[in-house]
């Protein structure tokens, strides 16, 4: 696998960051360009606003108003409960793999309380890795998989309350129980293909 670690140019944040329409980093000390078109970018955008709205409506508004439910629980479809804040993210992911889109957005960890929710390589293990160490760092790289090339991005994910902590800390399925409000509790995963590298015609 080729990873390069690489420096983005222009301020990111989250989603934010496919807002941006021209991204430049520097690579192996050459500076490259890479445009996407407005219509690529608010393909992805879209993607996400239109999972997100579906599952918001069925799995939150729905419940809450057919089913009377005011907690958030893991076991929500069991229970009279709501998913939890990173089962919508995830839930929000699969569904916008599964409407053909080329993002992927996922929460992982060096900690996870499921396995498949930890690194799923070398790239994404040390990229946990230095947000867990600096949590304001964006840790980005283009990776190759056969001809294509992504962009992908991890950002820290904190414990912003008691009950971030609380809960994973008492999880049975949990590999870490000692963690700390404000600590690093794992990252955001973002991906999507690079624009083909046109070649010079003579
Ligand atoms: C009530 C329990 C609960 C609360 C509150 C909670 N989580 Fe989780 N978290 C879970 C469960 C369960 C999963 C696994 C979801 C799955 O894969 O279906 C999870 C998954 C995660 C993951 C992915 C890695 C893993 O452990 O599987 C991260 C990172 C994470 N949570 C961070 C947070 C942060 C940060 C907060 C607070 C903003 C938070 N969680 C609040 C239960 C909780």
């Amino acid at each position: 696998m080729n990873t390069k670690r690489i420096i983005v140019g222009s301020v990111v944040s989250a989603v934010m960051l496919l807002g941006c329409l021209g991204i430049a980093f520097a690579a192996n000390e050459e500076e490259l360009e890479v445009s996407f078109s407005p219509e690529v970018v608010a393909n992805y955008i879209h993607a996400v606003i239109a999972a997100d709205r579906a599952l918001y409506t069925t799995h939150v508004v729905d419940r809450l108003q057919e089913e009377r439910v005011v907690i958030a629980a893991e076991a929500w479809k069991q229970r009279k409960a709501l998913p939890l804040p990173a089962q919508m993210l995830l839930m929000a992911g699969k569904t916008v793999e599964m409407s053909g889109s080329d993002l992927r957005f996922r929460l992982a960890s060096l900690w996870p309380i499921y396995e498949e929710n930890g690194p799923s390589n070398v790239f994404e293990e040390t990229g946990l890795e230095v947000v867990a160490e600096d949590p304001d760092e964006v840790y980005s790289g283009i990776i190759t998989r056969g001809d294509k090339r992504f962009f992908k991005a991890i950002y820290a994910d904190r414990a912003v309350s008691k009950a971030c902590v609380n809960c994973h800390n008492g999880h049975i399925l949990s590999s870490k129980h000692d963690f700390k409000l404000g600590d690093v509790m794992g990252g955001i995963i973002i991906s999507f293909p690079l624009p083909i590298e046109k070649t010079e015609t003579p």
